[in-house]
């Protein structure tokens, strides 16, 4: 069978804009989409440029988007995108500068990946003194990763701001942080460092990394965690801290939200701050969004209160 593959070409030493180019390529069963790109590279078009170098999802390098999702191109087959979507379309991964058709600048991936110091701090010892080998369970599968940056692609917090550290380079860091190697100075000062904004706290929780990771990675988890870890190590005057923290508080006390008194817990009696978020409060009073502050607690709170004071399983943070 004879399938059209749409490319996104561009090369920004001669174009001003991307285009997309057609190939028609007879496919055979089992193929992949990089199995398809390499025959179109060497039957019809050698100057189409891609990554790749493993050919079986270890490597990273084959990560781009295909029908709008980021996936590794050795491991997506050729039937499944046509039963799906009906089209091959493919894309460079997004938000990431391209160097030519579908290769992209890593270099800004992995300097976030240096940032957050990628190796184990202080003395590689336990608290005890006594040197210790985690086991893989420790690290909630983090230490998969391959590096591919579909993570970063997909994620919408990379897309408003560049600067943010990314769902790598944090899984990365809260693999160190889940290593009992590493010593507790060492890891405090690790989530200053990950606390600050473009940090932990500017990730929106919208999952997108956790679909697209190849390899169950499940960045945003391991945010989640790095949060828990740096409220505990006391890091708590954050916006986002702080947001967590009323957030607990009211739950605890009123058993349900009280978005009256949420604003307060969040920026405290900080004047400019509480002035900022003003119109929003307005918007919510006049939809009726806002509860009586001073509203009792719901019937039943005492279970609400048993289920947070429950203790939390699932991870040494
Ligand atoms: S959950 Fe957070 S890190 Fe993951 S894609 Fe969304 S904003 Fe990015
Ligand atoms: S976390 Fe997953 S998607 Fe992100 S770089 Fe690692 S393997 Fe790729
Ligand atoms: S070529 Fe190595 S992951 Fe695809």
């Amino acid at each position: 069978m004879r399938l059209p593959f749409i490319i996104t070409k561009y090369n920004p030493e001669l174009e001003h804009a991307a285009h997309q180019e057609t190939y028609r390529l007879a496919v055979s069963r089992g193929m992949t989409v990089l199995d398809a790109l390499i025959r179109i590279k060497n039957e019809l078009d050698g100057r189409v440029t891609f990554r790749y170098s493993c050919r079986s999802a270890i490597c990273g390098s084959c990560a781009m988007t295909i029908n709008g999702s980021e996936k590794l191109a050795c491991r997506t087959s050729i039937r499944k995108e046509w039963e799906r979507h009906g089209k091959i379309d493919i894309a460079p991964l997004r938000h990431l500068p391209i160097l030519k058709d579908l290769a992209v600048d890593m270099a800004g991936f992995w300097s976030k990946t240096r940032a957050v110091t990628p190796w184990l701090g202080g003395d590689s010892s336990s608290d005890h003194g006594l040197p210790v080998m985690p086991d893989a369970y420790q690290f909630h599968n983090v230490d998969a990763c391959i590096m591919c940056g579909a993570c970063v692609a997909a994620c919408t917090s990379h897309e408003a701001d560049q600067g943010f550290l990314g769902p790598a380079a944090l899984a990365k860091a809260y693999r160190f942080i889940a290593d009992p190697r590493e010593s507790r100075a060492a890891k405090t000062a690790r989530l200053a460092v990950l606390e600050r904004p473009t940090g932990i706290w500017d990730c929106t929780r919208c999952n997108f990394c956790v679909q697209v990771c190849p390899k169950d990675v499940q960045p945003m988890e391991a945010i989640i965690r790095l949060r828990r870890a740096a409220i505990e190590a006391g890091f708590t005057q954050t916006g986002g801290a702080r947001h967590v923290l009323g957030f607990k508080q009211l739950v605890a006390r009123f058993g349900r939200l009280n978005e009256a008194i949420m604003p307060l817990k969040v920026v405290g009696l900080h004047l400019t701050r509480l002035a900022q978020i003003m119109p929003l409060g307005i918007r919510m009073l006049l939809k009726g969004k806002v509860p009586n502050p001073l509203h009792p607690p719901i019937q039943g709170v005492e279970h609400v209160r048993r289920i947070l004071t429950r203790p939390t399983r699932g991870g040494p943070v």
